[in-house]
């Protein structure tokens, strides 16, 4: 698909937020790796929930109760399908992708010990590199890591050089939230499974560009955050197998994880319940199924196709810049362009641009290690997403000419 068949402007209707100014500015919103923007579809289910049936779930008998647990357990379905689990159970709600690693990591700290191994690519999110960390730690596995390439690809000689028997878990990120390398999750997944290694994929930023298929791709543990797919914050999955999520020991305690308690003992209940202690994100479980079935009606083939396009002209244009370095060049991005310009600080770039109303973000983008490969301090990350259109990257292109000129 062209990007010019995509009706950008139709959609770009569906964003309330899309029409406000910065600075006196109409917004350009470029900033959509750290949090997407939210339909009035989704705004409109969460005050509708408030509105009209704002009760706890799975406890009451009464009405507000009843339909509050049906459209949150209607929502578990629907995420169910989208990433295609074979069973509704393994779709556990957590706060984000990082509650769902730390479930995970902290799960194994009773199943492994000073003889296993780890490993984790270089181009990891902190949120995928410190809870293994401290898992490690605490069992004295060690963490192995997985280098990457100037091109910012994966070494995949070096993966295969890494994974021994000793091998117990390998994690990695789908996509690359600093660079948008897309990984080959596909071929890692299989390697890591011939030697009987489980992996976790952090799907959080793959998720709004690329339809998964959990059953398909035979992944063991996945993770993503909803606000990255036009969702709410606070309002995650992490997905497991079944027969792995029924050895994982309980995350936290209290109310809605059990089955049975007495002073002397307590029982859980089962998937998805043992690993949902506390009163949930009732409204958040809800607008996620909103914003994954907003995306699939736009479709993801158009989403991925168009943001291509968009990716591609953003490239080219930041290139012609004199003094321009962008950071990761892998021919399977996502629409994410990380670049520097000679001798100016990343952040006053990012300062000057928000003053024209363009919103980019600045800094190691919570993944050093990618930063220390580069040596460099971070990096002005511009992602975009599919209500984002060539005119604006036109006007960032105009902005960043304008701010070199300051700063120079
Ligand atoms: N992980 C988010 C980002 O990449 C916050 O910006």
């Amino acid at each position: 698909m062209n990007y010019k068949s995509f009706d950008v402007n139709k959609v770009r209707e569906d964003f309330p937020i899309l029409s406000r100014k910065v600075n006196g500015n109409k917004i350009i919103y470029f900033d959509n790796a750290a949090t997407s923007q939210t339909p009035i579809k989704v705004i409109d289910v969460i005050s509708e929930y408030y509105k009209k049936y704002n009760a706890n779930i799975h406890r009451g008998v009464h009405s507000l109760s009843q339909e509050a647990t049906d459209a949150f357990e209607n929502s578990r379905k629907t995420i169910k399908n989208h990433f295609n689990s074979k069973e509704t159970c393994e779709i556990i709600f957590t706060s984000g992708a990082t509650h769902g690693i730390n479930i995970v990591s902290s799960g194994y700290s009773k199943i492994l010990n000073e003889n296993d191994e780890l490993l984790v690519s270089e181009m990891e999110h902190h949120s995928n590199i410190v809870p293994w960390q401290m898992l490690c730690q605490l069992t004295g596995a060690k963490l192995k890591v997985i280098p990457m390439s100037i091109k910012g690809d994966l070494e995949m000689d070096e993966f295969e050089k890494l994974l021994t028997s000793k091998s117990k878990l390998v994690f990695l990120n789908h996509v690359s939230n600093a660079i948008g390398t897309i990984n080959p999750i596909d071929y890692i997944i299989k390697k890591a499974h011939s030697i009987g290694a489980k992996v976790l994929i952090d799907g959080t930023q793959a998720s709004p560009h690329i339809k998964t298929d959990l059953q398909k791709l035979d992944i063991d543990y996945y993770v993503t955050s909803a606000h990255k797919m036009c969702g709410p914050t606070g309002i995650g999955i992490l997905y497991g197998k079944k027969s792995l999520l029924n050895k994982l020991p309980p995350y936290q305690g209290g109310g809605e994880m059990i089955s049975d308690v007495t002073f002397e003992k307590t029982t859980y209940a089962d998937l998805p319940h043992k690993f949902e202690a506390g009163t949930p994100n009732i409204s958040g479980v809800i607008a996620f199924g909103t914003a994954i079935n907003y995306m699939n009606n736009i479709g993801f083939d158009n989403i991925f196709n168009y943001e291509k396009e968009l990716l591609n002209y953003a490239q080219d244009q930041i290139r012609k810049i004199e003094g321009v370095e962008i950071y990761g060049d892998s021919i399977n991005k996502t629409p994410i362009v990380s670049f520097n310009i000679k001798g100016i600080h990343p952040y006053d770039i990012g300062s000057i641009l928000d003053k024209m109303g363009i919103a980019v973000r600045t800094g190691h983008h919570c993944a050093q290690p990618i930063m220390d490969f580069y040596k460099i301090p971070g990096t002005v990350r511009a992602s975009f997403s599919f209500y984002n259109t060539i005119e604006e990257i036109d006007l960032m292109i105009k902005g960043l000419k304008k701010a070199i000129m300051m700063l120079q």
